[in-house]
């Protein structure tokens, strides 16, 4: 979708469908004008429905007067002095999910009133253009056509232009971080991953992709432990952008394309949605995208380690022992908390690069979603200063973020018999103990962990996120990304 900016000022904006902000009360000349030109229709619906000015609501109306759109569709956004910014985002989603049936080609924003109020309508320009997303590869007909033109018509200032181009380069990333996670195994496999890594190689960005050999050779064994059942061979991608000199942040990306439990075996009602358990590599390809095409200023790491978790016969046994290539040895009591088996190995790798921080992402456990629902992720880490910052980004992007606690009592729920450490602590506190078990291989560098298993993916609609991938934390680490580089 290209997203315009113009100063029309007419009712007639040359669109398929006019979006009119309804300001509490239904107050706003550009309102007005376009109400009278309406001989009084939107008056009417607000004074039938008053409660249209609420934010996100929403009321198409359909015109038939000349020289009109012939579709208006009033979005309310509340008391504007008290509207949040993701209300605002959200009642933009909603704007455009109730067009989205109509199909318009080119859909017109009136932002004047928000404008002559003062309210920054970029946040509801975002959350129009994250909404308008749909995963269409497999569908052999109907597919919908989705908006091509979004001209936000008003009197803008100067930083506008350039606030919109990095939208559109965060929202295209977003965009593509769903299509990643959006694919089924048999589409997506280590070795698509690292194709789409290469695409991104060159200017600041370095590319280095290893395979089966390399992993082998490297010594990361915890994370070959999980590769092995497959056939589908194994990649550890690592993408630098370089913007300027001295240390970065590292980012790190759970990429299992698809996690079947291995010989701990997952029950098969709602296996299908495993595929979805590479959303955290997702993410920081979608990061390195974005941050790459927007030049920021920073020098930013990524690394995915990336494989299969199946069981067959050269698969790992519960009870196996293996050493990560940091020397620690991992007993392997259940072979489906294979995530932090891949993460150990990947965070031992990079704390060698020097970041000046490491955040790994990664839909790690089912105890987020007992913890807390789909509503946010779960972030633990040992670096107070940091996590701070990533509560910053949290607000400004609308993805929500709850700090879990790591208590070193919890060091006892994953202690093994047999080797340093085991790979699970049970079922209570499973949250934690996994983030626990990070803690141990992340050692004195600053480190978060980000657990997006229960925010990945969604099953019902929401105000900008549309059923499925979601792309979550694209748009915060973004944020701390650019945040930080200031
Ligand atoms: N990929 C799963 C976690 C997951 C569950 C993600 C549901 C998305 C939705 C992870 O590899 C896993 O299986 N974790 C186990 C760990 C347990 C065996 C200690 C879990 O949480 O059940
Ligand atoms: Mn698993
Ligand atoms: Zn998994």
């Amino acid at each position: 979708m290209k997203t315009e900016i113009a100063n029309i000022k007419k009712t007639r904006t040359g669109a398929d469908a006019l979006v009119l902000p309804v300001i509490n009360g239904g107050k706003g000349d550009r309102l007005n004008s376009i109400d009278r030109a309406l001989k009084g229709m939107i008056k009417k619906v607000i004074k039938d429905r008053p409660s249209i000015s609420d934010a996100g609501n929403t009321e198409i109306l359909h015109i038939k007067e000349k020289g009109l759109p012939g579709i208006i569709l009033l979005v309310g956004v509340g008391d504007v002095k008290k509207t949040g910014l993701d209300e605002l985002r959200a009642a933009g989603g909603s704007a455009f999910s109730a067009l989205a049936r109509y199909e318009p080609q080119v859909v017109a924003l009136a932002a004047d009133d928000l404008l002559q109020k003062k309210v920054d309508h970029i946040p509801f320009v975002e959350g129009f253009m994250l909404r308008n997303y749909s995963y269409d590869r497999y569908r052999s007909v109907n597919n919908k056509k989705a908006v091509r033109t979004f001209r936000i018509d008003g009197k803008h200032n100067k930083k506008v232009e350039s606030r919109i181009k990095e939208l559109s380069e965060i929202t295209e990333a977003v965009h593509f971080a769903r299509d990643l996670v959006n694919t089924p195994s048999n589409d997506l496999i280590p070795s698509d991953l690292a194709r789409e890594a290469r695409r991104m190689e060159g200017g600041k960005m370095k590319v280095k992709v290893m395979g089966k050999k390399d992993i082998i050779r490297a010594g990361m064994n915890a994370f070959y432990s999980v590769a092995k059942g497959s056939k589908e061979a194994p990649r550890f991608i690592t993408l630098e952008y370089k913007g300027k000199k001295g240390p970065g942040i590292a980012l790190v990306g759970k990429a299992i394309t698809f996690d079947s439990g291995g010989i701990s075996l997952k029950p098969s009602e709602g296996m299908e949605k495993m595929k979805y358990d590479m959303a955290g590599g997702a993410v920081v390809l979608g990061v390195m995208r974005a941050v790459s095409r927007l030049k920021l200023p920073v020098n930013l790491i990524g690394v995915i380690p990336s494989c299969e978790n199946l069981p067959g016969g050269a698969a790992s046994k519960p009870g196996d022992v293996v050493k990560t290539a940091g020397g620690k040895t991992i007993e392997i009591v259940n072979t489906d908390a294979e995530g932090r088996l891949i993460l150990a190995d990947a965070i031992e790798y990079t704390k060698k690069l020097s970041p000046e921080v490491i955040i790994d992402i990664a839909t790690l456990t089912g105890a987020c979603a007992v913890a807390l629902g789909n509503e946010a992720i779960a972030a633990m880490g040992n670096d107070q200063k940091y996590i701070e910052k990533l509560m910053k980004s949290s607000a400004a992007t609308g993805e929500k973020v709850w700090q879990m606690p790591l208590y070193k009592e919890y060091r006892d729920y994953i202690k093994s018999e047999v080797a340093d450490i085991k790979n699970s602590g049970g079922r209570s506190g499973s949250l934690v103990t996994a983030g626990y078990f990070l803690k141990e291989f992340a050692g004195d560098t600053p480190w978060i962990h980000l657990d997006i298993a229960s925010t990945a993916w969604t099953d019902k609609d929401r105000p900008y996120m549309p059923k499925g991938a979601t792309g979550i934390g694209v748009r915060l680490l973004v944020d701390l990304v650019a945040e930080v580089s200031k």
